[in-house]
């Protein structure tokens, strides 16, 4: 499976692990690249710089060949931490950074002048000729099959579109469950595929067993978008819970919404309300169970290591 990302990234399968907020962690990662894929962590899963820096540390030690290892920096003002964890990621080193949301221009400059490559999220062409002007070393396509912050593009649609007009290789995101799903993205001409939801119910990832049980009991169906958690919608499994606090706004939020100086902070307020009960819900066991998943775990059937999760997508 030789394709553009493997050479990229030196890694034996077109496949990179997707940064996942509470869920990744290096103990998956480390799997990951004993299996020959990437793996990739949101800096935001460690709440100091040192822990960032020691996971950093685990990673290069367990670095083998054919696997590699890279971390997401949320790049715009929301994440007041990014300046620091950028500063770290590029003392410390790694493979490859994954930027989401805001410009990645000084990310990928900084990251460069280390010799650290940089994927941009992208969900529409526009956004994606911007990364490549920028020089990003390829464009992560999230297409409106993927889990969390989901785009609004058919996968076919976007990896055909930006294949068109981009020169940087495609990695797809979104929707990919199993080994036909990788075969039909780089079908339509995707470089690597870029997989979340499969590795919630892996026996390494961070979160209760209650949250990858549940990755096993539902399925695509019961994916919905919730406004509940960051203000801007979100996929989470319709668990009685979500359907007992519905999924949109609520009324009052959407009154302070519709003014301008108010908005700012009601979105602050709304995203700090909703990370705290999303990392509860995934940390430990509570009854508001807002768990974040794409339809994609229409494919698990049993909480399984990150290897044999990994050899199912392959072979
Ligand atoms: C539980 C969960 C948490 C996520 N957290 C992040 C994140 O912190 N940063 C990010 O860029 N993408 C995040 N994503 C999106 C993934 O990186 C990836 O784009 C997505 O999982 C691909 O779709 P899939 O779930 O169908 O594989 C998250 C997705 C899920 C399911």
């Amino acid at each position: 499976m030789e394709t553009k990302l493997t050479t990229l990234l030196h890694i034996k399968y077109p496949i990179i692990q997707a940064p996942m907020f509470l869920v990744s962690n290096t103990a998956m990662v480390i799997e990951a690249m004993k299996s020959g894929i990437a793996g990739c962590i949101p800096a935001l899963n460690y709440r100091t710089l040192e822990e960032l820096k020691s996971a950093i540390h685990e990673l290069k030690a367990a670095k083998v060949a054919g696997g590699a290892f890279g971390f997401n920096l949320i790049v715009n003002k929301s994440n007041i931490k990014y300046k620091e964890q950028l500063r770290v990621l590029c003392e410390e080193g790694c493979d490859f950074i994954i930027t989401s949301l805001g410009s990645p221009e000084e990310t990928i400059n900084q990251a460069h002048n280390v010799g650290i490559k940089v994927f941009c999220d992208v969900t529409d062409l526009h956004f994606a000729q911007k990364v490549e002007a920028l020089k990003a070393d390829a464009a992560i396509a999230v297409n409106n099959e993927a889990g969390g912050h989901r785009g609004n593009i058919s996968p076919e649609k976007l990896i055909k579109e930006l294949k068109t007009h981009l020169s940087i290789p495609v990695i797809s995101a979104g929707g990919v469950g199993c080994k036909a799903d990788i075969e039909k993205m780089l079908g339509y001409g995707a470089d690597g595929v870029s997989v979340g939801s499969p590795f919630i119910a892996s026996v390494e990832a961070g979160v209760t067993q209650e949250y990858k049980q549940a990755c096993v009991d539902y399925g695509a169906d019961d994916i919905v978008m919730t406004e509940r958690i960051s203000g801007t919608p979100c996929t989470v499994i319709n668990t009685p819970y979500v359907q007992k606090i519905g999924t949109k706004s609520t009324w009052i939020e959407s009154v302070l919404n519709k003014n301008k100086s108010l908005k700012k902070w009601v979105k602050m307020i709304r995203f700090s309300i909703g990370m705290k009960a999303t990392e509860k819900a995934a940390k430990k066991a509570t009854y508001k169970t807002v768990w974040v998943a794409g339809p994609s775990i229409a494919h698990t059937n049993s909480i399984l290591p990150v290897k044999a999760i990994i050899e199912k997508l392959v072979n």
